[in-house]
């Protein structure tokens, strides 16, 4: 039977909208939970959202909502985001389902029959923003979590006596010493336990939003409890079904729980004593990562200095933000974000490295060889630099693996990136492309030889990153003419298993190069979006994010003021509503067919400042081969729309004759990519 692996992702509170700093959770899970995949391993990823408490209350009554209709909301732009990231979560729980709540009040029965609850009252400085009580004096005074002002708490209360666990606590951060990662939580943590535990107010009875205490329905469980449990209860806790049991039984205890530094005393101080309490199993690791920052600060709804996911995947793709954030944070530090970094990385590690790599090895398999992987079979035709290639690719597979088992993401791209520069300058070395000039035997063998190395580390490299960027890396399997990547056993990776003859598939960019434009085009549709309320519903999320750079900024105009108009015949237009449409030469950079629709081509235009993705009925016409590097006109400020589940950013001109087939608009003499019709 398969290994197991279940790793989970805190759930996220639904008073704000996700951004980027959540998306890197996520998107750490999810590489982990796609390489453990392809390590062989029944893989359970678990993710959802935190929907009770009084700090979401108060939001909702902030957004003159009800909480249910607020949670609703939230939760769904949370897995929305998540789904058009192709984040492979396997469940999403929200914890104001049915299914979680009878099992949350069925783990307080356990933890209160096995004598670790109890009712008393309580006096207390309550942190409505951490959801915690805190150790300060008198009405108003700070939070020394978070220097927000605390507010006075009188309650009876149901206690938990987290004090019974201090020393069996301690014993488990001694005898399990990865059950905290990295050493500095772990070290911190041991020094609050050492510090003396008291025990912990397990309910509330001054707001209602929450699950009930069983036998008690006055008092509803403290939402930190509620929302613990969501590990557990997600994966048929208390289930009464019989599958619910047995998953339950597989997959508990967590092999992995990821959460932010800002919450490790409960992930690793309540949450084990929970479950002691409780009789069950505690997870097998919690691996606390750092902050991500913008401007020195920490990424927080309530300070406003958010970056959306979706900018980014608008303009640059999903892979992008993956790649981007894992290979430029040390995973477990603080890092910080900018758009500047980002198209940077983008542009020098995907497009020029990565990218390219693909691109020119591929395209000259095809052009020299008939699309087929040559074999570098004469014995002659072998080289010292041809042997260094597949040697270093050897040790990268090593380290790399090494280095992804401990979670040091950013050193192991770093590592597979070495493979791509050295292939890069191999490549220039060897200049494949004279070799490909002269028709000798000679010649023809060596560039064999080229190519294979070029081709074998491109793929070892795709199979290396590809839980970290698995878009482009299943794209360029595919090319590679690999089938489905996400089944290759990455275990077994090693040199020399590209074998010759394999064909390609159709060759295509996968990471296109982003100007500048790109940066300007991300901060103002942020800009834009600082204005909407955080808890506001943004317009539901369009596109797959597989578009790359291929989509269009949508820059609202404000309405022109009216013009003093000049008198127009009917039926005419006036040069001023001419000039509203943007005509502009383009030049056709792909071009396939969209699946399932005869008659639809997708195509990607570069118009000067940027590459779009139009969707054309042409196919019928063109065939996509032939539309490549041809010039045309488009309608580039036309809004965007959805065909076939993908967006089209602009429209292609042509000549339509009644009955016939349409005629793309073109020109006689040469003309510049970029230049307006006017
Ligand atoms: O704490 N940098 O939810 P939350 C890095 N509901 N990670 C960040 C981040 C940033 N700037 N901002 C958010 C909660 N995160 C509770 C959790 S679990 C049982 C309950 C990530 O919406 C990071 O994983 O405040 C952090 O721990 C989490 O989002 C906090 O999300
Ligand atoms: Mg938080």
């Amino acid at each position: 039977m398969a290994r197991k692996f279940y790793i989970t992702t805190p759930i996220y509170y639904v008073n704000a909208r996700p951004h980027i700093g959540h998306a890197y959770t996520t998107i750490a899970c999810d590489t982990i939970a796609r390489r453990q995949r392809m390590l062989g391993a029944d893989t359970y990823f678990l993710t959802g959202t935190d929907e009770h408490g009084q700090k979401i209350e108060r939001a909702a009554q902030a957004a003159g909502k009800t909480p249910q209709d607020l949670t609703n909301e939230v939760s769904a732009a949370f897995r929305g985001l998540w789904d058009r990231m192709g984040i492979t979560y396997d469940d999403f729980i929200r914890t104001t389902e049915n299914r979680h709540k009878v099992r949350v009040q069925e783990l307080f029965r356990r933890i209160r029959d096995n004598g670790y609850i109890y009712k008393g009252t309580y006096t207390g400085q309550y942190c409505v923003f951490d959801e915690l009580y805190v150790d300060a004096v008198g009405p108003g005074a700070p939070c020394p979590e978070c220097g927000r002002p605390t507010e006075t708490v009188h309650e009876e209360n149901y206690f938990f006596k987290l004090s019974a666990f201090q020393d069996k606590l301690l014993e488990l951060y001694t005898k399990q010493t990865e059950f905290i990662r990295p050493e500095t939580r772990r070290n911190e943590v041991m020094s609050f336990v050492r510090g003396g535990l008291r025990d912990l107010s397990i309910s509330r009875s001054t707001f209602s939003w929450g699950i009930p205490v069983p036998d008690d329905p006055k008092h509803v469980i403290y939402v930190w409890l509620d929302a613990l449990a969501n590990y557990i209860t997600a994966i048929g806790f208390a289930s009464s079904d019989k599958a619910d049991q047995q998953k339950f039984e597989k997959y508990w205890p967590a092999d992995l729980q990821m959460i932010g530094k800002e919450i490790v005393r409960f992930h690793c101080v309540y949450w084990p004593a929970f479950l002691m309490a409780a009789g069950l199993s505690l997870p097998k690791g919690i691996m606390a990562h750092g902050w991500l920052l913008f401007e020195e600060n920490k990424m927080s709804k309530s300070r406003g200095n958010i970056v959306r996911a979706e900018t980014i995947l608008d303009v640059l793709g999903s892979d992008a933000l993956r790649y981007f954030l894992l290979r430029e944070i040390v995973f477990g530090q603080d890092g910080s974000f900018s758009f500047d970094a980002l198209v940077q990385r983008y542009n020098s590690d995907l497009a020029n490295g990565l990218g390219n790599l693909a691109s020119r090895t591929l395209t000259m398999i095809t052009r020299y060889f008939r699309g087929e992987v040559p074999y570098p079979s004469k014995q002659a035709a072998h080289g010292a630099s041809d042997d260094a290639i597949a040697e270093l690719a050897g040790k990268t597979i090593a380290e790399c693996n090494a280095l992804f088992d401990q979670y040091q993401f950013s050193r192991a791209l770093e590592t597979a990136w070495g493979l791509v520069a050295a292939v890069d300058k191999y490549i220039v070395d060897n200049e494949p492309w004279a070799l490909g000039e002269k028709h000798d035997e000679q010649s023809l063998a060596r560039l064999a030889t080229v190519l294979y190395t070029s081709a074998e580390a491109l793929r070892i490299v795709t199979a290396l990153a590809h839980p970290v960027i698995p878009e482009a890396t299943a794209k360029i399997w595919m090319q590679l003419g690999l089938g489905d990547i996400k089944q290759f056993p990455v275990s077994e990776l090693k040199w020399g298993q590209l074998r010759l003859g394999t064909r390609l598939g159709n060759v295509q960019a996968v990471f296109p190069r982003a100007d500048k434009s790109a940066i300007e085009r991300m901060q103002k549709m942020e800009e834009q979006q600082a204005s909407v309320p955080a808890t506001e519903a943004q317009p539901a999320a369009t596109g797959t994010g597989k578009a790359a750079i291929a989509t269009q900024t949508v820059t609202a105009t404000p309405a022109q003021p009216a013009k003093a108009a000049a008198i127009i015949p009917d039926g005419k237009i006036g040069i001023d509503d001419f000039a509203k449409i943007e005509l502009r030469v383009g030049q056709v950079k792909l071009a396939e067919r969209v699946k399932g629709a005869d008659k639809l081509l997708r195509l990607e235009v570069d118009i000067g400042t940027e590459v779009r993705q139009v969707l054309a009925g042409i196919a019928e016409a063109y065939a996509p081969e032939v539309l490549v590097g041809r010039k045309v006109v488009i309608v580039a400020n036309l809004a965007p729309r959805k065909l076939r589940g993908l967006e089209s950013n602009g429209m292609i001109v042509a000549a339509s004759p009644e009955g016939g087939k349409p005629i793309l608009c073109s020109f006689l003499e040469d003309v510049p990519v970029g230049a307006r019709l006017k």
